[in-house]
């Protein structure tokens, strides 16, 4: 499906140019500044105290076995690797496992998830509107528009308080109709941090519940926050009361795959075979736009969770990334008490209230890279650059 943008031009040469996502830009600036000391807290990457992003070492092993024992690379068919998505189901649905109603499919990463869902919703019902928090993930706002379903901004976060704007957000939910979409982070709110706490799903899923709404959760950071179990608690809620759910799920983080490609789309009815509908629908539409999602990374992946010694290693690997993710967000938030609400925060993004101007200055004068609304990556740099962005973030901050 084009874009919006594309509808204006009659040949390829009349088209105008694309507003481009600012992550991907912020990839590039980033790589061709020649200063050494760069520090790039831009791009969601999770990086160790060095400064690098490694492949896990069960990701290596799980690699080589792939190598040593693949036979064939035939088609495996819209759904790709059944068995990754059968595993999946315990780490990501908790006690809905075993739900009938609940099927699963994989998808070349969160963001495949996201517009196969978005796709779905506008097959079933084109009317419908998504509710959206904002600030959200870059991405969120381009392909729901891309699935030409109307879009309804809600407030989520207050950046000069570093709060959650909870009540404006469930006042807008209240506003939505049956059928209509509330899209909701899972865990480790991108751009933001701010999760909602427990209290504040169970009202969510309140409001959810009464206004007939269909909860679409992106989870694309699970093991980031808390806890792999702790960081599902908001998905499992809404599972536990909700007849019709779509979940995006991502492996890209929680395995360091990123491009390799590696999500889910898991999605509920209110009885199987409604899902087997819907389902058949999802491979469709897989099929009109990558036709079989790429194997390599959750074949690895399903090797990884079907071997018990090396998804005990998985899960001491993804605990170190996120005992550094913790660690930096403590030593950031102890730095200064402008930066005290980092502290307070969950996976790898918080956001700074910075101008535009102050990012572009920080960038100049100090080769730091961060998103121009002020969002950074707090496991971007390494432990030697730490000090450096502190004082230089609180001398913005300050100015
Ligand atoms: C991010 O938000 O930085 C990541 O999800 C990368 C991306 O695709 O935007």
């Amino acid at each position: 499906m084009l874009s919006r943008t594309d509808e204006k031009a009659r040949g390829l040469a009349e088209l105008p140019p694309v507003q481009s996502d600012s992550l991907l830009q912020l990839i590039a600036l980033c790589n061709a500044d020649p200063r050494a000391d760069k520090i790039d807290v831009g791009v969601g990457v999770f990086r160790d105290a060095e400064g690098r992003t490694p492949i896990l070492k069960v990701m290596k092993e799980a690699e080589q076995i792939l190598r040593d024992t693949q036979v064939t690379k035939a088609y495996l068919g819209s759904a790709g690797d059944k068995r990754f998505a059968e595993l999946l189901r315990p780490i990501l649905l908790g006690e809905h496992a075993d739900d009938e109603r609940i099927l699963g499919v994989q998808t070349p990463g969160g963001c495949g998830a996201l517009r196969l869902g978005f796709e779905l919703i506008a097959t079933a019902n084109p009317g419908a509107r998504v509710f959206m928090g904002t600030p959200s993930w870059p991405n969120h706002a381009p392909i729901i528009d891309a699935v030409r379903l109307e879009r309804v901004d809600y407030p989520y976060y207050e950046r000069a308080q570093a709060a959650i704007r909870f009540d404006d957000m469930i006042a807008s939910l209240a506003r939505a109709g049956p059928g209509d979409v509330a899209l909701l982070h899972g865990c480790c709110h991108n751009p933001t941090g701010a999760d909602l706490s427990e209290d504040q799903w169970r009202q969510v899923r309140d409001v959810v519940v009464e206004r007939g709404l269909i909860p679409f959760v992106d989870i694309a950071y699970q093991g980031f926050g808390r806890g792999l179990e702790e960081d599902a608690f908001g998905v499992r809620l809404i599972l536990a009361s909700c007849d019709e759910v779509i979940i995006a799920q991502s492996c890209d983080k929680n395995f360091s795959c990123y491009r390799d490609r590696v999500g889910s789309l898991f999605l509920k009815t209110g009885n199987p075979e409604a899902s087997g509908r819907a389902m058949a629908h999802v491979f469709q539409r897989a099929r009109e736009m990558w036709s079989m999602p790429p194997d390599h990374g959750a074949a690895c992946a399903r090797i990884i969770l079907d071997d018990p010694e090396l998804r005990a290693r998985w899960l001491v690997e993804l605990a170190g990334m996120r005992d550094r993710i913790n660690s930096v967000r403590q030593r950031l938030a102890a730095a200064h008490p402008r930066l005290a609400f980092i502290g307070q925060q969950y996976g790898m993004f918080s956001m700074l209230p910075l101008s535009k101007e102050q990012v572009l200055k920080l960038r100049e004068d100090h080769a730091i890279y961060m998103a121009d609304s002020g969002r950074f990556n707090v496991v971007g740099m390494g432990d030697h650059q730490i000090d450096r962005f502190t004082a230089a973030v609180v001398e913005a901050l300050e100015a």
